[in-house]
C-alpha cells in the first residue's frame, strides 16, 4: 500500500445517522463493509436508507439491494420519513434492486456464490459509492449450498473491500450472544438492542466492533424520529 492510499484511508464516510459519527470517530472508513444487526422493527432498514440519503445529498450514487422484501414496499415505508428520499429515487441517485424475486423462486435455487455475484454485479456499477444489502438472515434456507456460506461470504466481503464502495449489510439478530460468520468477517458491527422498562420500549445501539477506529462501545440511547434514527451520546437508562 502506498502512503497516499494509507492517508486516504483516514477519510471518513458520514453515516447519515445523527449522533452516530460522534461515537465512531467521524464516520465509516471508505470502501469497508459494515453490519447492522438487530431485532425485528429495530431500524436496520431505516439506518441503511439514511446512509444512502447522506451520500445522495453530496451527489454520491447509492444502491439498495433487497434480498427478500419487495423493494417497492420498502420504498413506500421509507417515504414516510422526511429525508427527501423520493427526489433521489427519481433522479436515480439512489436505486432499489430486487433480488428477492430470484431468491424466493422455488424451482430455482442459487448457490451462495451465484447470489453474491449477483449482488456484486449491482454494486460494481460505475460510480456507486454506497451500497446497502438488506437483509442477510434466512438466506440459508433459500440457497442451494448452505454448507458453503463461510467460504463464499469471505470471498464476497473481500471482493466488496476491493471496490471503492462503502457497504452496509443488515441482518436479523437471532440471539444476543450468538455470533455468525458475518460478525467476524466484516470491518464493523453495530448492534441495535431493545429493552422493556416500566412497560416502555427503550432502544439502544452498541458499536460491537469497528476495525481501525477508536470508538465508544457503551450502549447509547437511540430514538426513531421523522428524520430516521437518531443516536444520543447517553446511556439508555
Ligand atoms: N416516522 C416513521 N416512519 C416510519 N416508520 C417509523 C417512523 N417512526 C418510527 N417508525 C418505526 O420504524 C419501524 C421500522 O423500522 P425498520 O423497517 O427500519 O426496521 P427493521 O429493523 O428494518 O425491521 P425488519 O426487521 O422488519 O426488517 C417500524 O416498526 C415503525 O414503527
Ligand atoms: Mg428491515
Amino acid at each position: 500500500m502506498y502512503v497516499g492510499e494509507i492517508l486516504k484511508s483516514l477519510d471518513r464516510v458520514p453515516s447519515g445517522v445523527p449522533g452516530l459519527d460522534d461515537i465512531i470517530g467521524g464516520g465509516f472508513l471508505p470502501g469497508r463493509v459494515y453490519l447492522i444487526t438487530g431485532p425485528p422493527g429495530s431500524g436496520k432498514t431505516t439506518m441503511g436508507v439514511q446512509f444512502l440519503v447522506e451520500g445522495a445529498r453530496n451527489g454520491e450514487k447509492g444502491v439498495f439491494v433487497s434480498l427478500v422484501e419487495d423493494p417497492r414496499i420498502i420504498l413506500q415505508d421509507m417515504l414516510r420519513y422526511n429525508f427527501g428520499l423520493l427526489g433521489y429515487v427519481k433522479s436515480k441517485t439512489i436505486t432499489f434492486h430486487d433480488l428477492g424475486r430470484i431468491l424466493l423462486r422455488a424451482e430455482y435455487r442459487l448457490t451462495w456464490n451465484e447470489l453474491f455475484n449477483s449482488i456484486l454485479q449491482i454494486i460494481n456499477e460505475e460510480g456507486v459509492k454506497r451500497a446497502v444489502v438488506d437483509s442477510f438472515t434466512s438466506m440459508e434456507h433459500l440457497v442451494k449450498d448452505p454448507e458453503n456460506k463461510r467460504w463464499a461470504l469471505g470471498r464476497f466481503i473481500r471482493a466488496l473491500q476491493e471496490l471503492e464502495t462503502t457497504t452496509l449489510i443488515t441482518s436479523e439478530m437471532l440471539q444476543g450472544d450468538a455470533y455468525t460468520d458475518e460478525h467476524y468477517l466484516v470491518d464493523g458491527v453495530l448492534v441495535i438492542h431493545h429493552f422493556m422498562r416500566n412497560y416502555q420500549m427503550v432502544r439502544a445501539l452498541q458499536v460491537l466492533k469497528m476495525r481501525g477506529v477508536p470508538h465508544d462501545s457503551n450502549l447509547k440511547r437511540i430514538r426513531f424520529t421523522d428524520e430516521g434514527i437518531r443516536v444520543y451520546n447517553e446511556a439508555p437508562f
